[in-house]
């Protein structure tokens, strides 16, 4: 039985707690918040757990195995790396840090400490985004020309964090994962209408080896919510809405079957003939729930002692992408290398 604590039991945590009390190898033995409010909610439906205000608590409390940070993002780093000081394992929310040094000092210190670091890059548990992989490393989709990634809802809103830290964080992690690394640079433009200096919306460009592009479009100030991406490759097209949970992948056998030749392309025939509209395919796709996948995968690389899938490697990756984005954003998007 592994034993967690975890802080942070506003919006996102509970549904942490519930995975882990309810987890067969792991039991919630902690709950530290900040608000009174909070921490009676986590009493009333869980008697048989401690709660408390401060996070030194469960750090000092020997029979705490692993912390599980749910906090506010700004807050990521000095809790995670006091856990990781006092011999814990750590799963902290995406994004890792604020600062790529300090996402660095965090995976330094689980290596050096012999302590798990995992991030929680929850979209790499998908079963919709698993099968993409899948499906780009059998190249299935052929060359890899862009990606087009959307995420917007209507709220919540942050003070800590802008737009992109905080949404395109989960982008940032997919394309990672799908295109093998990060980016080689970056550009970002947005706006504050909320909150002075904290971008609601964020319209960003990342170029990643072999001239593959991916464009993200973030905002917590939008009507709908949306989580749409669009992969578009040599050999075909793909698109992901995690909104629908029925269907929630379809590949497109689309293209352009002959590069348009010197000749002139004067009738409708030959113009069709060089576009491929071939079948519209909707792939089975596992629909557990990621968080739980996520969670098990915590529990399970605690046990085995081997590194995560969403290691402090990966959250590191993506800091640098999100502090490359801030750059530019703060210099009129101009492209800076990530
Ligand atoms: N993986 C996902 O899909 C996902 C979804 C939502 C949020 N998140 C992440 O989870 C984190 C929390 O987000 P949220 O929406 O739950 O925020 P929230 O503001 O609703 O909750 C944060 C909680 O932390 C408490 N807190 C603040 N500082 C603390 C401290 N020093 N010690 C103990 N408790 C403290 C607050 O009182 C609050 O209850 C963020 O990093 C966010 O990016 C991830």
């Amino acid at each position: 039985m592994i034993r967690i604590a975890i802080l942070g039991a506003g919006h996102w945590g509970p549904n942490l707690i519930r995975n882990f009390h309810t987890h067969q190898a792991s039991e919630v033995v902690w709950v530290i918040d900040r608000d009174p409010g909070r921490l009676e909610l986590a009493r009333s439906r869980y008697p048989d757990v401690r709660v408390g205000a401060d996070p030194a608590a469960a750090f000092d409390d020997p029979a705490v195995d692993a912390v599980v940070l749910a906090t506010p993002t700004v807050t990521h780093h000095p809790l995670a790396a006091a856990a990781l000081r006092a011999g814990k394992h750590v799963l902290v929310e995406k994004p890792l840090a604020t600062r790529t040094e300090e996402a660095e000092e965090l995976c330094a210190l689980a290596d050096r400490l012999g302590r798990i670091l995992m991030v929680g890059h929850v979209f790499l548990f998908n079963g919709a985004v698993r099968q993409i992989k899948e499906d780009l490393d059998a190249e299935r989709v052929g060359k890899v020309f862009y990606l087009s990634m959307l995420r917007t809802n209507l709220g919540p809103i942050r003070s800590d964090v802008n737009a992109a830290w905080d949404l395109a964080a989960h982008d940032v992690a997919i394309a990672n994962y799908w295109l093998g690394g990060p980016p080689l640079a970056a550009a970002a433009q947005g706006g504050s209408w909320i909150n002075p200096g904290i971008e609601d919306a964020v319209f960003a460009n990342l170029w990643y080896p072999n001239g593959v592009m991916a464009h993200l479009h973030v905002s917590w100030l939008s009507p709908r919510k949306v989580r749409d991406i669009t992969l578009v490759g040599e050999k075909g097209m793909l698109t992901f809405d995690d909104m629908n949970l029925q269907e929630p992948v379809r590949h497109y056998d689309k293209g352009v079957s002959e590069k348009r030749s010197a000749g002139f392309v004067d009738t409708f025939a030959l113009f069709r003939t060089s576009i491929r509209e071939g079948a519209v395919t909707i792939p089975r796709v596992s629909t557990g729930e990621p968080l739980k996948a996520e969670c098990d995968h915590f529990l399970d690389c605690i046990h085995r002692g081997v590194r995560p899938l969403a290691d402090g490697r990966s959250g590191l990756d993506a800091v640098r992408v999100l502090a490359a984005l801030d750059r530019s954003l703060h210099e009129e998007g101009r492209r800076v290398d990530v």
